[in-house]
């Protein structure tokens, strides 16, 4: 057996998966967002630090706030997507490091004195969780539409500052993510991928 897992399960997550610009007026739940989360979050992280931090806006009103940011390209379709996600990291993560690493104390302060690993550990991190949040995605039924043509600045005004959602100006955004159903008719053709021997070499 090739796979772990079966065909389809290749396909919803990687093969036939595709990043999505136009949506079908098919609303998303809060709870489909809660089992998004509650797969992503199982991903691995150094230690298990789960940095990411994820605002779903998925109102007018919390879609609105985004629309300044964004780039020309991006605006129409994260307007009419269901929901968008900010895909953020925690740089002071490491204040939870006493629940997630439990059984060693000391982790915390390999963090907390020294703001460039924490930074370096933070961004690294969440990213990875942002690609696990794109397969339970995918997982959840849900298609997704990555973006990282926004003000990511205005954004972190916007959503992170003192004051807002209590967050204290020390998370900031990596990417977005718009969230929904897509409409398949409305995809390009699919642009390849490298090849094995263009991007990896065996040692
Ligand atoms: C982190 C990230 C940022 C992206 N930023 C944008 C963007 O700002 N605007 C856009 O239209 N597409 C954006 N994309 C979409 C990619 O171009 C797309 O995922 C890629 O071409 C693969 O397409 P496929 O999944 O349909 O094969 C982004 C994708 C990722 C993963």
């Amino acid at each position: 057996m090739d796979y772990l897992v079966n065909d389809e399960a290749l396909d919803v997550i990687f093969r036939k998966a595709r990043t999505h610009n136009e949506w079908l007026p098919k609303p998303v739940s809060d709870d489909t967002l809660r089992r998004l989360y509650d797969l992503m979050k199982w991903g691995p992280t150094s230690a298990n630090s789960s940095p990411a931090r994820i605002l779903f806006l998925r109102t007018p009103e919390a879609k609105q706030r985004l629309a300044p940011a964004l780039s020309a390209g991006n605006l129409d379709k994260t307007m009419k997507a269901p929901v968008t996600a900010i895909v953020a990291y925690d740089i002071a993560f490491y204040e939870k490091l006493p629940k997630l690493f439990p059984h060693n104390q000391d982790a915390r302060s390999w963090f907390a004195n020294n703001a460039a690993l924490a930074e370096t550990t933070a961004f690294r991190n969440a990213t990875l969780q942002g690609a696990y949040f794109i397969i339970a995605a995918r997982i959840v039924g849900l298609d997704c539409g990555p973006m990282s043509g926004f003000n990511n600045a205005k954004v972190d005004e916007e959503f992170f500052s003192a004051g807002k959602e209590a967050s204290l100006g020390r998370v900031r955004s990596n990417f977005l993510c718009n969230l929904g159903h897509g409409d398949a008719t409305k995809l390009m053709p699919r642009n390849p991928r490298l090849d094995f021997d263009e991007a990896c070499q065996l040692l």
